[in-house]
């Protein structure tokens, strides 16, 4: 039910989301809901679990100065998160157009990820979902990279959390954008120069990416 005048622009499996007013201005309202086949008590737990995860992801990064959508309030109660609405186009999105197709574009592209996420691990902070619809482009001069969905992120100081949130990246990049496999390099050549442990995170994703190999090969 909602409790908001929003407009619904995304119906995912486990959450809402919507553009709404909030203050006089327009936001987004990311709301979870129930899921049926999940025992109601312990669906409850879950949900709100999820939203205070989110939000406090979404918190710890902006106290960092790293771009994400402010917080504008969280209400548990509902499952609901109001936010920033950041005005551009996701990274997916951006990079299907003729000015993101472009080699300059696209390395400007690889620069800010590559920053966005070094920061973000700097924190601790590991996203747990990175593809490159999390990831917005801010449509300002600068045009930089917003890392929105924190649904599934976590606290985490371990090498192993970080490499692997790499590794979900590269994946969703190679099977969205073929033939971008410099681009990936040159993300993670600026991660290598803003993530403080860099050297040891990129070794552990070679191990990651010889797992990954193994198993897809077990089928
Ligand atoms: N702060 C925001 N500003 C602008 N657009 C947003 C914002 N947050 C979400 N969106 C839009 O809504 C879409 C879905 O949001 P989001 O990725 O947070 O949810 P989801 O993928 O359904 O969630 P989850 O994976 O946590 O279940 C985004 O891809 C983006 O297009
Ligand atoms: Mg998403």
């Amino acid at each position: 039910m909602a409790v908001h005048q929003g407009t619904l622009i995304k119906q995912g499996a486990e959450a809402r989301v919507y553009i709404a007013p909030f203050c006089g201005r327009k936001a987004i309202v990311k709301e979870r809901f129930a899921k049926a086949y999940r025992h109601p008590a312990l669906d409850k737990k879950l949900t709100s679990r999820r939203v205070t995860q989110e939000a406090r992801c979404l918190n710890r990064c902006q106290k960092a100065l790293i771009d994400t959508p402010t917080v504008y309030m969280v209400d548990v109660a509902s499952s609901l998160i109001y936010m920033e609405l950041i005005d551009g186009l996701s990274v997916r999105e951006y990079m299907e157009t003729d000015e993101g197709s472009t080699q300059a574009a696209r390395t400007h592209i690889a620069e800010e990820i590559g920053r966005a996420l070094g920061k973000m691990h700097n924190i601790d902070v590991v996203h747990g979902d990175l593809t490159t619809s999390n990831l917005l482009m801010r449509n300002n001069d600068s045009k930089s990279v917003v890392l929105i969905d924190f649904g599934l992120s976590y606290v985490s100081n371990l090498v192993e959390d970080k490499a692997v949130d790499l590794y979900v990246l590269e994946r969703a990049f190679s099977s969205t954008h073929p033939n971008t496999e410099v681009m990936f390099e040159q993300i993670l050549a600026s991660y290598g120069t803003s993530c403080k442990a860099s050297k040891q995170i990129l070794k552990k994703l070679e191990e990651v990416r010889l797992r990954g190999r193994k198993r897809s090969m077990l089928g």
